[in-house]
């Protein structure tokens, strides 16, 4: 007779352990309380209320009855490559060559491919804090170590080269710095000579530069600088989640350096194989429909003036300065120094669902929110109406 065994213990990895995206709680949150028939506001969530262009929806319909949709190369279809590389030339004045343009599944996936090919575990990236969370997150699976660069309204929300020297002299070396401008949470962005300033203090340094730009063309003052413009050393970043209305599609693009073109390539091969094709022949036609994006800006910008002014008339008024993207990121410290139990009980009592600071910085996000104006505008004044009955109450 044979002794049973103890059973196998398993044991989960350690760099799986990530921080959820706590928004993703209040989102949930807010759809019950809709599907409960209940009055939801939202301003918790980062995309657009729009669907997709005109023309990528057309272009989606002819792909389906014209073209096989199998696999394509990890790099992108090169038509779409080819529309990327023009993008840049007739936004920036830029020219890129369509072979350092990468087609992801959304930026998500060109941060994860960016981070592998330039840090091993261990590596020490700077981030300015508040920022966007899977950052942080990723890196933290990825083994890599984050530096974080505490900001604030002094500098926009913004790191500066000043910061980056006091970094350098008192830790060992960053390996990476992650930029977004226009920022999430922040809606801050950096003028040219800050992103000049700081792309080449990166490139004397040897850091990699990793510059977010996901929000470019959402502005409502001087257009986004590309970081290409100074130095080629680093990644650009972005998406056609944001600025052309497809967060569900799942597509985006990073610019590469040329010496990690071969290894994002095999990365990208072996990790995805490629970003979806019917994504990428539909992405094709985005670039015929600035007209139709620059219409929801437009919106964006109505929506913005309102919710500043309706914050400040509330006694909201510490407000970061909203320079791009659809975001006010709010001290809310006269009201609250647990961000998270507050906005919990703000949906609970008024159906206004917003993001809680903390999920952006886990020091000093508690006392404040983040509000996205990505939606309609009647949920924007609807939601002010009953953000003032709760803070008066
Ligand atoms: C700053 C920033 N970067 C990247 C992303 C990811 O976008 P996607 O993967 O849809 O391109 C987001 C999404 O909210 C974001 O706010």
């Amino acid at each position: 007779m044979t002794t049973p065994s103890a059973p196998p213990t398993f044991r989960p990895s350690l760099r799986g352990q990530t921080a959820p995206f706590r928004v993703m709680a209040v989102w949930a949150a807010a759809a019950r309380r809709a599907e409960a028939g209940l009055p939801v506001f939202n301003l918790s969530a980062g995309q657009p209320a729009t669907p997709a262009p005109g023309p990528v929806r057309r272009a989606l319909a002819d792909a389906l009855d014209t073209e096989v949709l199998g696999y394509t190369e990890s790099s992108g279809i090169a038509p779409l490559r080819e529309r990327i590389a023009q993008h840049y030339l007739d936004w920036y004045g830029l020219t890129v060559d369509p072979a350092e343009v990468f087609v992801t599944t959304g930026s998500s996936a060109a941060f994860n491919l960016a981070f592998l090919s330039a840090f091993d575990p261990g590596a020490r990236i700077g981030l300015a804090t508040p920022s966007y969370p899977a950052y942080r997150n990723i890196l933290h699976a990825l083994g890599c170590e984050v530096v974080p660069i505490p900001s604030g309204p002094e500098t926009r929300y913004q790191p500066t080269v000043a910061m980056l020297e006091d970094v350098q002299r008192h830790g060992p070396g960053l390996d990476g710095l992650i930029v977004a401008s226009p920022a999430n949470p922040s809606g801050t962005m950096l003028d040219e000579a800050e992103m000049a300033q700081i792309a080449t203090y990166s490139a004397q340094q040897g850091i990699r530069l990793i510059s977010d730009e996901i929000y470019h063309g959402i502005t409502y003052g001087h257009r986004g600088t590309c970081a290409w413009s100074t130095d080629r050393n680093g990644f650009v970043i972005n998406s056609f989640s944001k600025y052309f209305s497809m967060t569900g599609w799942r597509i985006g693009w990073t610019l590469v350096p040329r010496d990690l073109a071969g290894s994002v390539d095999a990365l990208a091969g072996n990790m995805a194989i490629c970003p979806p094709a019917p994504a990428q022949y539909a992405a094709l036609a985005a670039f015929d429909a600035y007209e139709e994006c620059d219409g929801h800006v437009a919106q964006y910008s109505r929506n913005r003036t309102l919710l500043l002014d309706g914050l400040r008339s509330i006694g909201i008024t510490d407000l970061a300065p909203a320079d791009g993207a659809f975001y006010v990121y709010a001290d809310i410290s006269s009201l609250t120094d647990d961000s998270a139990v507050w906005c919990a009980r703000l949906l609970a009592e008024t159906g206004v669902a917003v993001a809680p600071g903390v999920d952006f910085d886990l020091e000093r996000g508690h006392r404040t929110m983040r509000l996205s104006f990505a939606g309609p505008q009647s949920t924007v004044e609807g939601a002010l109406e009953a953000l003032a009955g709760f803070v008066r109450r």
